[in-house]
């Protein structure tokens, strides 16, 4: 027998990179992209009323034992050690306050469904502490430029949220697709991962006011819908590089940026958030556990 009959029973192997660019990848369905659970679109839904009651936020918090735990440990870390151990999450939202509840509660939501090392390899776990400390920035920098910043907290959690979509499409082996070689796989990422982020948000049903900032984050200009929104997360995630928020270190000269003069961010308000941020990374790194 030859070699060509015994492959010609299986089906030809195509590069990875023209199956992605076909489309062929989303008939996998759901099982091959990462969803966000139930629990954590409650999460995001609630994340965006400010009027929300403590106790709803304390029953949503309470359906997940994982949750909770995480909860109770910042909102510990974060009180006075002079006061009493915090052992509800009715207590929690109290001491902390609901905004520091729903955006630890977001943040770990994010963190729970990202660490699979099976599917995200080592790459996950830096992300997801980039996703959180990236979130905690656009809060500062919405303030700033005045802009929402419970929205800016969800969009800087999900900037990069197409990474993780790409990540597990190269990760999950599919018949008949060769995986991508590295240094493909990494050009991917960088020029795609906004609008696989897009693509993610769409199947996640999660709000359109997302939309434009996460596809968008890397070239602002580009956003039809929310351009401000867009930049806040530029911003952010330039800044998330300047700290070395689950990434290495980037030194570069931010007060010339346009983005940066348009929200009026210069040598003093650089130096505040300069200050801030080693506090707010840790918090990150909590939420991860
Ligand atoms: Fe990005
Ligand atoms: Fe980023």
């Amino acid at each position: 027998m030859s070699l060509y009959a015994a492959s010609s029973t299986s089906s030809p192997t195509i590069p990875w990179l023209q199956w992605m660019r076909s489309g062929e990848w989303q008939r996998g369905g759901r099982a091959s992209i990462p969803m966000l659970p139930a629990l954590a679109q409650e999460i995001m839904e609630i994340a965006l009323d400010p009027d929300v009651p403590a106790n709803r936020i304390a029953m949503v918090v309470s359906k997940d034992p994982v949750l909770a735990g995480r909860v109770l440990q910042v909102a510990n870390s974060a009180a006075s050690a002079a006061q009493n151990e915090i052992t509800s999450i009715q207590e929690s939202v109290v001491r902390i306050g609901v905004t520091s509840v729903r955006n630890i509660v977001t943040a770990a939501c994010l963190s729970s469904m990202m660490t699979d090392r099976r599917v995200y390899g080592d790459h996950g776990r830096d992300l997801v502490d980039h996703s959180i400390g990236t979130a905690y920035l656009a809060r500062l920098v919405a303030d700033q430029a005045g802009e929402n910043s419970d929205e800016a907290f969800v969009y800087g959690l999900m900037h990069d949220v197409g990474k993780f979509v790409i990540l597990k499409l190269a990760n999950s082996r599919t018949d008949g697709v060769a995986p991508p070689p590295p240094e493909e796989l990494a050009r991917f990422l960088a020029s795609e991962h906004g609008q696989f982020g897009g693509y993610f948000l769409r199947q996640s049903e999660l709000s359109d006011i997302f939309y434009d900032p996460v596809v968008w984050h890397h070239e602002p200009e580009q956003a039809g819908d929310r351009p401000v929104s867009a930049a806040v997360a530029y911003v952010a995630n330039r800044l998330a590089h300047r700290y070395g928020f689950g990434c290495s270190k980037v030194e570069e000269e931010l007060l010339e940026d346009p983005y940066f003069i348009q929200f009026r961010i210069d040598g003093k308000v650089l130096d505040r958030i300069d200050q801030r941020a080693p506090g707010l990374f840790e918090v990150a790194r909590k939420i991860v556990g």
